[in-house]
């Protein structure tokens, strides 16, 4: 057996062939790595190619939506939804029970509703509600990796709503992004949840420029912030209570995915807050990882590769350093100028923890 600096170590016998990884050939996303040419990644599905990617870069991650398959949004929910110390679904939902026909009266009809990350779409439904009683009927187009949930989300909503037609689109942000660009309808896009937090520190200008490139000034984005930026706060909500979500649904997964191995129970939960200062354009953050509690190997049979941890060795469920934001409203504005966008209203929550931001693209 030899032995890389990242980690990933040789061997496997797989289908007759010994194979090797060494981590360095997998130099972009979606190349297709060839059998015998170090990891195996035939029978990959190229959706998954930035997963395997991720396992054998020096830095052992997977992609951030990766953690969303059907079980892992319904986990997402629960958490979201019960916590007692994760304010944010709570805080957004009362700013939209009060605001949601502001929102609603900032597009002219026909609008579509667009919703990024809609997940389970549950606070949606106040902004759903309002459109429909000014407009009488709505398309509404949930943009979600997660698919068979938006889908099942989607026929339930119809089920709900008279006047209501859902056009789920299941694949990655930019994606749907691209599939609406031929709708010349206003579009009234949705972020809600602190989703966008979830973009790495360093590309969220480019996310934003990216959303603004497919917008005409006849549409309005509306983004949920997080605004709580207290490193205690921030540690008792992004706690231990994700764990069943953020690492062994995971795990589950991979293994599924790739016929692993690996352990949950080797891997610790860790979560730590970056501050940066209230003047600066950069909000401060929270990291997540799993930590190795002791050295040891996790297999992943399907594509012939052997990863090695030491102890205390770091695992990334997100792609860079950051997992979520807290915001103050200096770096909303600043977010929205550096991208193309004015920020035209905003509301927050009674003790102003929670932004939802309605951006109006600049001509
Ligand atoms: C933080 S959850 C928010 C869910 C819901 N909007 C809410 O407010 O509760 C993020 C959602 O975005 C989806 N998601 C995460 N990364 C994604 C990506 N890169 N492209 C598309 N969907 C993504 C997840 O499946 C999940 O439903």
């Amino acid at each position: 057996m030899s032995h890389h600096s990242n980690g990933i170590t040789t061997m496997e016998k797989l289908n007759g062939h010994v194979t090797k990884a060494n981590g360095s050939v997998i130099t972009k996303r979606g190349d297709v790595i060839k059998e015998n040419n170090d990891v195996i990644t035939r029978d990959v599905p190229p959706a998954l190619m930035p997963v395997v990617a991720g396992l054998t870069s020096k830095r052992k991650h997977v992609p951030y939506w990766y953690l969303y398959d059907t079980r892992g949004s319904e986990l997402f929910e629960e958490i979201i939804t019960t916590s007692k110390t994760y304010g944010v679904w709570q805080k957004e939902y009362s700013i939209l029970q009060n605001h949601s026909d502001d929102i609603a009266s900032k597009t002219s009809s026909p609008v579509i509703l667009v919703e990024l990350g809609s997940g389970a779409s549950s606070k949606t439904r106040l902004v759903i509600e309002a459109m429909l009683r000014r407009h009488g009927s709505l398309e509404f187009v949930p943009v979600d990796v997660s698919k068979e949930h938006i889908e099942e989300v989607g026929q339930q909503l119809e089920r709900d709503y008279e006047g209501l037609t859902v056009e789920p689109f299941g694949g990655l942000y930019m994606d749907g992004l691209c599939h609406l660009s031929a709708r010349n309808e206003p579009k009234m896009m949705l972020f809600l949840g602190n989703s966008f937090s979830n973009t790495q520190i360093h590309e969220q200008v480019d996310m934003m420029k990216d959303i603004r490139a497919q917008l005409t000034t006849k549409d309005r984005f509306v983004i949920g912030l997080n605004m709580d930026r207290d490193p205690k706060s921030l540690l008792k909500a992004y706690g231990p209570q994700w764990t069943p979500f953020q690492k062994d649904n995971c795990i589950d997964r991979l293994n599924k995915d790739f016929d692993g191995d690996m352990d949950a129970a080797k891997f610790d939960f860790i979560t730590e807050v970056v501050e940066n200062p209230a003047d600066g354009d950069t909000p401060s953050y929270v990291a997540g990882y799993w930590k190795s509690s002791l050295a040891h190997c996790v297999h992943f049979r399907k594509l012939g590769l052997t990863l090695e941890f030491q102890s205390g060795e770091k695992f990334w469920f997100t792609e860079g350093p950051s997992w979520s934001c807290g915001w103050n409203l200096h770096q909303i504005r600043r977010l929205a100028e550096r991208s193309g966008f004015a920020l035209e209203d905003y509301w927050t929550d009674e003790d102003g923890e929670y932004c939802t931001a309605c951006l109006a693209p600049v001509a």
